[in-house]
């Protein structure tokens, strides 16, 4: 155990991933004095192995908290990209192109007319909106409201804000125990020495259970990109069990498979051809292009699939973790809520149905 004791700070976030560094800008920005300590390397894991989008409905969240979560979030993104670029200088990607949501003949049976909603659209309608859809589209929904951002370029435009805004950032920090006296969080310990400050944020996604025996576990997804010279279609494609994410560079993100493998490494043949059969058989022109990238990445789930957020049993520290399928999508909102929790101990009423003791 080292001895060496680091500067106190007012708030000290464990996880330098997008929520992490959310939190810490939007704390920076009200005036604290925020360090972040990172296992690996800030703005990777899954904040960079993400697609980016901003999905809601797409995703098919359930009506209740969760929504509500992410429908505030994805209303908070245009400010949010704007201030964070007005600030660095650096381009979010951020592109509310909008979402559909193709239905193929061979999965008609999950929606029965009367289920139709209002922004649905007929086969003749939706192949108007988007030529090059497989024949097999026999109709599905326009979501004009959602759309993607660069999940890369976001993560390193918070992380350059951060160090803008006098954020300590530190890298390469194993986090080995929180130490703590009565309810209190007295120190954090990590291979860099002693960790102390006033309150504690934790958001270290997959890896929360390291730290806290939170139920947040991983699930990997595996993804893979496409290249194209320009986009072959201009707004996202999400599919049964596959989406796809075209950039404005004429990059095409696939993704996802959705594994309960543990931190299993690596891209699997299988994993790999049911993506590429799903991406060809929604956009069959999408068999011409090269493969530019294939990747995994770990996301963190929780047992009802939301995340924890706000207090702990431990009354300077906060949690904010298990975002799985919707840490981008969230991250705005989860920086927001948290910092007004830690400025006024008042819960946001939507934060109760996010708390760490609901399982
Ligand atoms: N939000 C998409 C995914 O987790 O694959």
């Amino acid at each position: 155990m080292s001895s060496l004791v680091n500067p106190t700070c007012d708030v000290l976030i464990a996880g330098g991933g997008i929520v992490g560094l959310a939190t810490a800008v939007e704390l920076a920005l009200r005036g604290a004095q925020v360090t972040v300590l990172e296992r690996g390397q800030c703005a990777r894991a899954a904040s960079w192995a993400a697609a980016g989008m901003l999905a809601p409905q797409a995703e098919a969240l359930p009506s209740g908290p969760l929504l509500e979560l992410a429908l505030r979030s994805l209303s908070l993104y245009a400010d949010w990209t704007a201030k964070l670029e007005t600030l660095t200088g650096l381009n979010t990607g951020y592109w509310p192109c909008g979402i559909l949501v193709p239905l193929l003949a061979e999965h008609q049976n999950q929606l029965s007319c009367q289920e139709r909603p209002q922004d649905w659209l007929s086969a003749d309608a939706i192949h108007q909106l988007q030529p090059g859809l497989s024949a097999q589209v026999i109709g599905g929904r326009w979501l004009a409201q959602e759309g993607q951002v660069d999940n890369r370029l976001l993560a390193q435009v918070l992380l350059a804000a951060a160090l803008q805004l006098g954020v300590d950032v530190r890298e390469q920090v194993e986090l080995e125990q929180f130490q703590s006296d009565g309810d209190q969080v007295r120190q954090l310990l990590t291979t860099a020495g002693e960790f102390r400050a006033d309150h504690y944020v934790l958001a270290t996604g997959a890896w929360s259970y390291e730290l806290l025996k939170l139920p947040v576990t991983p699930r990997k997804g595996q993804m893979l990109a496409l290249q194209a010279p320009e986009p072959p279609f201009k707004r996202v494609l999400y599919g049964e069990d596959i989406y796809l994410v075209p950039r404005q560079d004429g990059r095409v993100v696939v993704g996802a498979t959705n594994e309960a493998v543990g931190f299993t490494k690596g891209n699997t043949v299988a994993g790999i051809s049911a993506l590429l059969k799903g991406a060809t058989t929604l956009f069959p022109a999408l068999a011409e292009l090269t493969i530019a990238e294939l990747w995994w990445g770990f996301r963190p789930a929780t047992p009802d699939e939301a995340p924890i957020l706000g207090p702990s049993p431990w009354q300077n520290l906060v949690l904010a973790t298990g975002h799985y399928r919707n840490g981008i999508l969230l991250a705005p909102i989860t920086a927001q809520l948290i910092a007004d929790f830690l400025q006024t101990e008042a819960v946001d009423p939507l934060l109760s149905a996010f708390r760490w003791d609901r399982f």
